[in-house]
């Protein structure tokens, strides 16, 4: 069965090189066989997540939305930048909406047995590579199987051609496979 992964980026910068990055991973998991949606958080906005909001009002529109979205795929493809040496708020708060179970749903359905890759760019030295320390505990403990493979791009700024790929060809080939091994990994399990 052909695998769906969802691909996105925890920025909502319109030039946002986490963006840049992520479409590089979607393309290669989409060349190697798999079905790839590549969305924008920026898409479904979503109040910071408060609980009272949750019980008076339930589930924004939004909320509703990217949670179906990520039940109806197998993977996930992320990139995340580091905000403060962790994950931006913006994907935190998408996390936690998602993770809301409705009535009469288990736990944290729109996570659990997902298939997670991780990746990172940042101006910085480290590529981001810290907030990926805590992406990474987040997603496994709430369910989703992270592979070990990951790369954190550092200088961003001066990482992408144009036309968006990445400058250096060993970069663009390290996430090129991050994008197949996803696609290949999924297939395996779901064959
Ligand atoms: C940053 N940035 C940053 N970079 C980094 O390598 N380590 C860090 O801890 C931080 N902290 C941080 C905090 C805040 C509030 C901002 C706005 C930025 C810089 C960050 O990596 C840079 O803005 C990237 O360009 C963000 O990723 P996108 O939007 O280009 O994908």
């Amino acid at each position: 069965m052909t695998p769906r992964i969802l691909a996105f980026a925890g920025s909502l910068r319109r030039e946002s090189f986490n963006k840049k990055l992520v479409r590089i991973a979607a393309n290669a998991a989409r060349d190697a066989g798999a079905e790839v949606a590549l969305i924008d958080l920026e898409d479904y906005p979503l109040p910071l997540f408060d609980q009272d909001l949750e019980a008076e009002q339930g589930m924004p529109g939004n909320g509703a939305k990217l949670k179906q979205i990520f039940i109806d795929h197998d993977g996930l493809l992320v990139a995340s930048p580091e905000y403060n040496t962790s994950i931006t708020a913006d994907l935190k708060n998408a996390i936690d909406w998602v993770s809301r179970p409705a009535p009469c749903e288990p736990p944290l359905a729109a996570f659990r047995g997902k298939v997670a890759a991780l990746m990172s760019a940042s101006p910085g030295a480290l590529g981001g590579l810290r907030g990926l320390v805590h992406l990474r505990s987040i997603l496994g403990n709430i369910g989703v199987v992270v592979l070990p493979d990951q790369i954190a791009v550092a200088r961003a700024h001066e990482a992408f051609r144009a036309n968006g790929s990445l400058t250096d060809p060993k970069q663009q080939e390290g996430i090129d496979t991050l994008g197949r091994t996803l696609a290949s990994f999924l297939m395996k399990i779901k064959a």
